[in-house]
């Protein structure tokens, strides 16, 4: 029997409901192709800071860098949100990203034609739409320094620093030229060259890359107007590659292509390789949602996505990778569907229905 180790971190809100949906799902998947996780349960978030005052214990930490993978749910919530606490949960998912040195962000977006009702795009807009979007993930505004606030006579002022070293812009792009080979061979990188010096250094590397990946056709856009052309065109699309809160805000923004944003998966990589895979870190695009968390009504789907990440890039099973992407498939095709996608049915009901999938024997043909 295959051995898997998993760090554990549900987090915060909906986190615990939708990764409990996740785990399940790679534990019946595992019965049925004969494999074995091992699950290693660790506070992250708001729900470390409640039980031992840090949002990232250095324990949970360690977890992770033993572990084969990370499957993470959500982190944050507005019993967290004082804006002068010393701690706050987002804290937990910069230092998994930075201490574990997952630079890379993998952010998939597919318009699937039975979800034309629950996307506020017009079917013959979001038709055929499939976009990957490379995020960076480990530099630009969320990590320059200096940040912070002060005060010079009597004024007082904030800081954020976007800075970018050619080798942290050339390893992503490096990344998404390779992603892009893998698919349909066209790459966007997205930045505002028109005004910052780090997204002109951004350009230059982009085109030194470039020639190491001639099959590629590769074009350069500002991000102002790709938000506004990733919803009217998003067909256009192939691999999206941009700086980290770029990222962050298009891919929300992308998750009204595909319907909701309860169906967003990430993979979050870098250069570590375990023995059988990528090492690597593993969470739906969405947060704790707090509105509905505790009701059994988040749609689990982005989570169980990010699961079949997981399996397929770190856990090298991709027999099972594929199993639970064609049981969430069924879900979008005939499923029940959660409040986001303009259904009324709960968060069991769709894991019901992908572990009724999951658990089905191997047909063998008579
Ligand atoms: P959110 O993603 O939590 O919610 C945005 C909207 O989408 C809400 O209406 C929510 O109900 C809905 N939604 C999100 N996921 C859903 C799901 N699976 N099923 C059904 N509906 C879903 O964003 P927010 O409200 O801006 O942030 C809430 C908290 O989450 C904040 O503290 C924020 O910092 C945190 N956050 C954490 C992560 C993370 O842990 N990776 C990501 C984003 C936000
Ligand atoms: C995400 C989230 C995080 C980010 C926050 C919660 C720190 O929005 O994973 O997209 O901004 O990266
Ligand atoms: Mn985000």
């Amino acid at each position: 029997m295959r051995q898997h180790r998993v760090a554990y971190l549900p987090g915060d809100g909906i986190g615990p409901e939708v990764c409990a949906v996740a785990r399940r799902c790679v534990d019946a998947a595992g019965v049925s192709l004969g494999f074995e996780v091992s699950w290693d349960d660790r506070p992250v978030g708001g729900a470390a800071i409640d039980a031992v005052g840090q949002a990232l214990p250095p324990d949970t930490l360690d977890a992770c860098r033993a572990a084969d993978a990370v499957l993470l749910g959500a982190v944050g919530g507005p019993q967290w949100d004082d804006p002068s606490a010393a701690t706050r949960p987002e804290d937990a998912l910069l230092g998994l990203r930075s201490g574990l040195e997952l630079f890379a962000n993998l952010r998939p977006v597919v318009a699937h034609a039975a979800l034309d009702a629950a996307s506020p795009l017009r079917p013959e807009i979001r038709a055929g739409a499939d976009i990957l979007i490379v995020r960076e993930l480990t530099g630009g505004l969320y990590f320059g320094r200096p940040q912070g606030r002060s005060t010079q006579d009597g004024v007082e002022a904030a800081v954020d620093t976007l800075r970018y070293t050619r080798p942290e812009i050339e390893r992503i792009v490096e990344l998404a030229f390779e992603l892009a080979e893998g698919r349909r061979s066209q790459l966007t990188s997205v930045d505002k060259a028109n005004v910052l010096a780090s997204s002109r250094l951004w350009r230059e590397v982009v085109d030194e890359v470039a020639p190491r990946h001639a099959s590629v056709t590769v074009e350069h856009a500002l991000v102002d107007s790709t938000a506004y052309l990733i919803l009217t065109q998003p067909a256009q699309y192939d691999v999206i590659v941009t700086e980290n809160l770029f990222g962050d805000i298009l891919s929300d923004e992308a998750a009204a292509i595909a319907g909701s944003l309860g169906l967003l998966a990430s993979a979050s990589l870098g250069a570590r390789s375990t023995a059988i895979g990528r090492f690597g870190m593993y969470e739906p695009v969405h947060g704790s949602a707090p509105g509905i968390a505790g009701q059994g009504l988040a749609n689990p789907l982005a989570t169980v996505g990010s699961a079949a990440l997981m399996l397929r890039w770190s856990l090298g099973e991709t027999e099972a990778a594929e199993a639970v992407e064609s049981a969430v498939d069924a879900a979008i095709a005939d499923g029940p569907r959660t409040g986001d996608l303009g259904g009324s049915d709960g968060t069991e009901a769709v894991a019901g229905f992908l572990l009724a999938r999951l658990t089905q024997p191997v047909q063998v043909p008579a």
